[in-house]
């Protein structure tokens, strides 16, 4: 079994890395091979909204134009049986480079002109999803009110997974260098084990 974290955050070692770390570990006791990408190293260019990639009817997602790392990554992605989906919070929303990456995702989509919007590939749904998201903000206040966690559901639907779990950290901005808590920890063990398949 393959696990593939994609990092949203700008800062290795902070609040998002090490919290997927932990949920990383966890899914490799239990037997799954893991790996990570920082979306922050990869070449992704912006979508400019050509379309080229909605015309294409089917289930496959559509071919980009750009001449970047994104048809790798969703190769890859493609090939994992479980996603873990972290993003900070800024401006109440995902982080720019996440955004740049799920603009992307429009691939999935079809949607011919002349169409007013678009329709989602149907996808199987085979794959599991763990969702990591944090903020300065306590998460009793952060998560229901802001589109964040939403978001990040609706991008593991676009890549064919389910969810299986939600780590949400709040008052997470406090520290320079960051330690995670015990409950966090735990939490993120647990995240991990079922992302890899372990019954709860
Ligand atoms: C540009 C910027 C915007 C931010 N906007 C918010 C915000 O709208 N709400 C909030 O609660 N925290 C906000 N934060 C705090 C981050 O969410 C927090 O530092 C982050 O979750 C820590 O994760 P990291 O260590 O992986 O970067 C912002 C931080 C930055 C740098």
């Amino acid at each position: 079994m393959k696990i593939l974290a994609l990092i949203g955050s700008y800062r290795k070692g902070g609040v998002i890395d090490l919290s997927i770390d932990e949920v990383l570990a966890a899914a490799r006791d239990a037997g799954a091979e893991t790996e990570k990408i920082y979306l922050i190293d990869k070449h992704i260019e912006f979508c400019t909204n050509c379309r080229t990639c909605t015309q294409q009817a089917g289930e496959r997602r559509g071919t980009c134009p750009q001449n970047d790392e994104m048809a790798a990554l969703l190769d890859a992605i493609e090939a994992s049986d479980g996603i873990v989906l972290g993003s900070p919070m800024n401006f109440w929303t995902v982080t720019a480079v996440t955004k740049r990456f799920i603009e992307r995702l429009v691939c999935f989509a079809y949607w011919p002109w002349g169409k007013p919007a678009p329709k989602t590939r149907k996808l199987q749904k085979d794959k599991r999803a763990v969702i990591v998201a944090s903020s300065a903000a306590p998460a009793l206040l952060a998560r229901p009110l802001t589109k964040l966690v939403r978001l990040l559901k609706e991008v593991a639907g676009l890549l064919g997974a389910n969810v299986v779990g939600v780590l949400y950290i709040g008052l997470a901005a406090g520290e320079q260098h960051p330690v995670l808590r015990k409950r966090t920890k735990r939490r993120a063990h647990r995240l991990g084990r079922a992302l890899a398949g372990v019954p709860r």
